[in-house]
């Protein structure tokens, strides 16, 4: 066995011979979710000779394409789930997206069939913020908004009354700001219930009420969890922070370094030294945090790359895809910056929609086979570089790529990455 994790899921992942993919000796991967962040996750676990599963919901998702086998199986499914990973044996399991019958990793991991990454509890607890709220503020005393949980819409009437407003309400299974809403006062209570159950993952959705911080800014701070190579033990790191900006409950660009306060700075690692510690495992996590002046809030986090660490493929010396395969494979990782840099995601935009033509959107519609346009343009723009993720098809507001740059400083980053990515246009 390649690993020594086959048979105690929670021993050091450290695999001692990496075989060749293919044979029977093969080092195999298999990544739940299949996007952008998991095809990049494959090309660095390919880079080390590891055979790599990729499976998705849809075919000719962006990891697919890059993976050694593909599958498109139903990933909410246990018994799905069940049954592709032993038709493939992984040694390792890499969830990368949240909605995934977590039940059946659990049992996984418990059977010794594969390990989880981080841990199948980690997927468990971050896939509900529920779980991971109550994790980190009443387990671990971290800072967060204020928040209640509601079940109905009169419990989340009384719910809102005694959070304050502004609020926001969200459900506690969903990501990507899907069913999120901004409240001012009582009045948009039962819009924001309605909203929310169409956003959640399943129907009769619990949600969350987060009274509103009012942060000057919100990072991203990347911290890796991997097996010291001189102790054998787990030792954690911090990147640079990662600044970013949100609309529509997605990111729409983000820079690394984030300026911080060294105060401010201490407060964020210790607040995700905390929860990572606490959720276990090895890998890269996203821990999201609102910062106002020293006060740092501890918002959630993603046990795996995050969509605003895609600047890390050009600021740092190995991207937090590199960072996620070696750590799991329980390989030495290193957090060092190289150069100031950001990154600006392309949208599918409003020039394939239906009537483009006459000046409309796409308004949610689904284009298939779409091309971009623009591309030696932006690749002129100094230092920068861009990913074209190859999804099948497009939306006004889904995400097709994104642009990278480096510079001397932040803001010129920036302006490079901004400028890169709207030379960038998606057509029919
Ligand atoms: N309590 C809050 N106070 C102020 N702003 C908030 C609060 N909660 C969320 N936001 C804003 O909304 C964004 C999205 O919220 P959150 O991260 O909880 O949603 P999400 O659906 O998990 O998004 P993603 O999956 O893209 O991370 C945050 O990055 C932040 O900008
Ligand atoms: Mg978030």
């Amino acid at each position: 066995m390649p690993m020594t994790a086959a048979h105690d899921p929670l021993a050091p992942p450290v695999v001692h011979r990496f075989g060749t993919p293919g044979s029977d000796g093969a080092t195999r991967a298999m990544l739940l979710g299949s996007g952008e962040l998991g095809k990049e996750v494959t090309i660095a676990l390919q880079r080390l000779g590891v055979e790599v599963i990729a499976v998705d919901r849809y075919a000719g998702a962006p990891a697919h394409q890059v993976a050694h086998r593909a599958h498109t199986i139903d990933m909410t499914d246990a018994a799905e789930v069940r049954r592709v990973v032993e038709l493939e044996r992984p040694h390792v399991i890499l969830p990368e997206i949240e909605a995934i019958a977590t039940a059946a990793l659990a049992q996984i991991e418990q059977d010794g069939l594969a390990r989880v990454v981080p841990t199948a509890r980690a997927v468990q607890l971050t896939m509900d913020r529920e779980g991971i709220r109550r994790l980190a503020a009443e387990e671990l005393g971290l800072p967060t908004s204020r928040y209640a949980f509601a079940s109905s819409l009169e419990d989340l009437q009384e719910a809102c009354a005694e959070i304050g407003f502004p609020c926001l309400v969200k459900p506690t299974m969903s990501s990507s700001g899907k069913g999120q809403s901004s409240l001012r006062g009582p009045q948009d209570v039962e819009a924001a219930w309605d909203y929310a159950q169409s956003g959640a993952r399943v129907a009769g959705a619990r949600v969350i009420v987060e009274s509103f911080v009012d942060f000057e800014y919100e990072i991203t701070l990347l911290t890796v969890r991997s097996v010291d190579p001189d102790t054998g033990e787990i030792r954690t790191d911090f990147c640079e922070p990662i600044g970013h900006r949100q609309e529509r409950g997605d990111y729409v660009e983000s820079w690394q370094p984030q300026a911080m306060t060294q105060d401010a700075y201490d407060s964020a690692r210790s607040v995700a030294a905390r929860i990572t510690g606490a959720l276990g495992g090895v890998g890269v996590f996203g821990v999201e945090l609102f910062v106002k002046g020293v006060d740092v809030y501890f918002s959630e986090v993603s046990p795996r790359p995050h969509d605003t660490g895609l600047v890390t493929l050009r600021s740092q010396v190995l991207s937090e895809f590199e960072m996620h395969a070696r750590a799991v494979l329980g390989l030495p990782v290193v957090t060092t910056m190289a150069s100031p840099g950001a990154s600006a995601v392309i949208y599918g935009g409003t020039g394939i929609g239906p009537d483009a033509g006459e000046g409309g959107t796409a308004q949610g519609g689904m284009v298939e086979g779409v091309g971009f346009e623009g591309v030696a343009r932006a690749l002129a723009v100094p230092e920068s570089e861009l990913r074209l993720f190859g999804k099948p098809s497009a939306s006004e507001f889904r995400r097709m790529g994104v642009a990278v740059a480096t510079a001397e400083d932040v803001e010129l980053a920036r302006e490079r990455a901004r400028e890169a990515a709207s030379r960038v246009t998606v057509v029919r």
